[in-house]
C-alpha cells in the first residue's frame, strides 16, 4: 500500500460522497459518435443500469479531441505502444485511441458491472484483435506478471469524482507508473475536495497540464483540465 495514506492526517475521506451533476440516467442503447477527424464514428453502447461509468462522462472528449489532433500532427505518436484506460466505464477513450494509432494493446478496465459494457463495445467496433476489458479496481493489488504492469501509456477521463476513491486511484497509478510511463488524465472541476485528489497526486507525480491542447482555453472555461502525470 501507498505511503501518502500514512502521511496525511485523519479523517480527510469522510465517506461516499456522490457528485450531483452527473447527469440523467442512461437507458440502454447503442449509438454512433463522431469526432471530426476520426475517419468512421465510434458505435458505443452506454447503459447506467450498472452504474456511473455506462454513459460518456464531459472530460472523455477532452482527451478524445486532443489524440484525434496529435495524431494530425504525428501519426507515430502512440504507435506500438501498450495503453490502459482506468474507470474506462464506457471504453469511449480507450476505443478512440485504438481507432486512432496503431498501438499495440488497449485494455479497458473498470469495476465488474462495466465490464459487459465494455466488451461490447470492443466488439461493435471490431477491434478485438487490439483491444481487450479486464477488471482493475483501484487499490487493489495487481498480481505480479500481469500486463497492467507494463503499460506505456495510462488513460483517466473523469476518474477524479468520489473522494472516498482518491486515494485507491493514486495506488493504482502509482502501482502502474514507472519511470517512462505518461498518464493523461482529464477530469471536470466540480467541488471544492477535489482539490485534495491533485494536492496528494504532487506528493508522487509531476502534473503538467497538457499545454499543447488547441481546445485547452475551449474546455478550461467548462471547467475541464488535461494534465499529464510522471512519476517523481
Ligand atoms: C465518471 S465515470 C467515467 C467513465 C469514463 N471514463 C468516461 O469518461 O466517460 C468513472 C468511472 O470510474 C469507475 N470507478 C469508480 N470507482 C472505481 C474503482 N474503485 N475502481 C475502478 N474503477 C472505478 C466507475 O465504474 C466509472 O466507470
Amino acid at each position: 500500500m501507498l505511503a501518502i495514506e500514512e502521511e496525511e492526517e485523519k479523517n480527510i475521506f469522510t465517506g461516499l460522497e456522490l457528485i450531483e451533476d452527473r447527469g440523467k440516467q442512461v437507458e440502454a442503447h447503442v449509438g454512433a459518435l463522431t469526432y471530426e477527424g476520426l475517419e468512421s464514428p465510434i458505435l458505443l453502447a452506454q447503459d447506467s443500469a450498472g452504474g456511473c461509468g455506462g454513459m460518456k462522462w464531459e472530460a472523455a472528449d477532452v482527451m478524445i479531441d486532443y489524440f484525434i489532433w496529435k495524431h494530425k500532427e504525428a501519426s507515430e505518436f502512440l504507435e506500438n505502444k501498450t495503453v490502459v484506460e482506468l474507470g474506462a466505464g464506457t471504453g469511449l477513450v480507450g476505443l478512440a485511441v485504438a481507432k486512432l494509432y496503431r498501438t499495440k494493446k488497449v485494455i479497458l478496465t473498470d469495476q465488474m458491472p462495466m465490464m459487459n459494457l465494455m466488451q461490447e463495445n470492443i466488439k461493435l467496433n471490431k477491434l478485438e484483435e487490439r483491444m481487450k476489458a479486464e477488471i482493475l479496481n483501484w487499490g487493489e493489488e495487481i498480481p505480479e506478471g500481469s500486463e497492467l504492469l507494463d503499460v506505456d501509456i495510462v488513460l483517466a477521463s473523469d476518474c477524479v469524482y468520489l473522494e472516498v476513491a482518491f486515494i485507491p486511484l493514486l495506488e493504482t497509478l502509482l502501482a502502474l507508473a514507472k519511470k517512462d510511463t505518461v498518464i493523461y488524465l482529464a477530469y471536470k472541476k466540480r467541488r471544492k475536495a477535489d482539490k485534495r485528489f491533485f494536492q496528494l497526486a504532487r506528493k508522487k507525480f509531476e502534473l503538467i497540464e497538457v499545454q499543447d491542447d488547441p481546445k485547452r482555453e475551449e474546455y478550461n472555461k467548462k471547467g475541464l483540465r488535461f494534465y499529464i502525470f510522471k512519476r517523481k
